[in-house]
């Protein structure tokens, strides 16, 4: 009987213990965040992607303001604030943000560049000597200028150049992605 309830304690020990493989991946990888700005959904996906392989953080860029509902007027001001670098006003902050060792950044192509609340997003935080992945989701664009100026946003971030281009919110193929940046799930 001794020895049983030891076996059981053993066991239970072992099996608490062990890490699952996106916890391995995270502990290798150091801390990661994914932070994201989606409307309709498409990037939220590939967000919700990258986290379920990585198990990173995930953190939804949100503005103060909300955009106007039909696509003709949000298309509208999208375009005004993308001509006037306007950065809005955002909800919420990642408190912690320097702990994060890697941080992807996913945006929609807006107007062939990164969304406005990206814009700020990467304004808002001193992401200097952070290794930066972005992901990027399309209507049939593609990247255009979107990993460009995120790159040139990212003030001292390391940038990978190899992100995630993808159409709306298509999320095969991220896997070979990530396992090709060195993730392994
Ligand atoms: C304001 C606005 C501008 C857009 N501009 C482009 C564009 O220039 N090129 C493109 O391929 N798709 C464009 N799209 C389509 C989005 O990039 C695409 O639907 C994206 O996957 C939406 O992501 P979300 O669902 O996460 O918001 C635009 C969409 C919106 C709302």
């Amino acid at each position: 009987m001794k020895i049983l309830s030891f076996m059981l304690t053993l066991l239970a020990i072992i099996g608490f213990s062990k890490s699952s493989p996106a916890q391995e991946a995270k502990q290798e990888n150091g801390k990661i965040l994914i932070a994201y700005y989606s409307v309709s959904g498409n990037t939220k996906e590939v967000a919700e992607k990258i986290q379920e392989y990585t198990g990173g953080d995930l953190f939804r860029i949100e503005t103060v303001q909300v955009y106007p509902e039909k696509y003709k007027e949000l298309t509208a001001q999208a375009k005004r604030e993308i001509n006037d670098n306007y950065r809005p006003k955002l909800k919420d902050k990642v408190a912690n943000i320097q702990e994060y060792d890697t941080i992807f950044v996913g945006s929609p192509n807006w107007w062939g560049t990164i969304a406005p609340a990206v814009s700020s997003f990467l304004a808002d935080y001193d992401l200097q000597g952070k290794k930066v992945i972005p992901f990027i989701t399309h209507g049939s664009g593609g990247v255009q200028n979107t990993i460009k100026d995120l790159t040139e946003q990212c003030k001292g971030c390391n940038v990978v150049e190899e992100g995630w281009v993808g159409f709306r919110s298509r999320t095969f193929g991220v896997s070979g992605w990530l396992k090709d940046l060195g993730y392994k799930k």
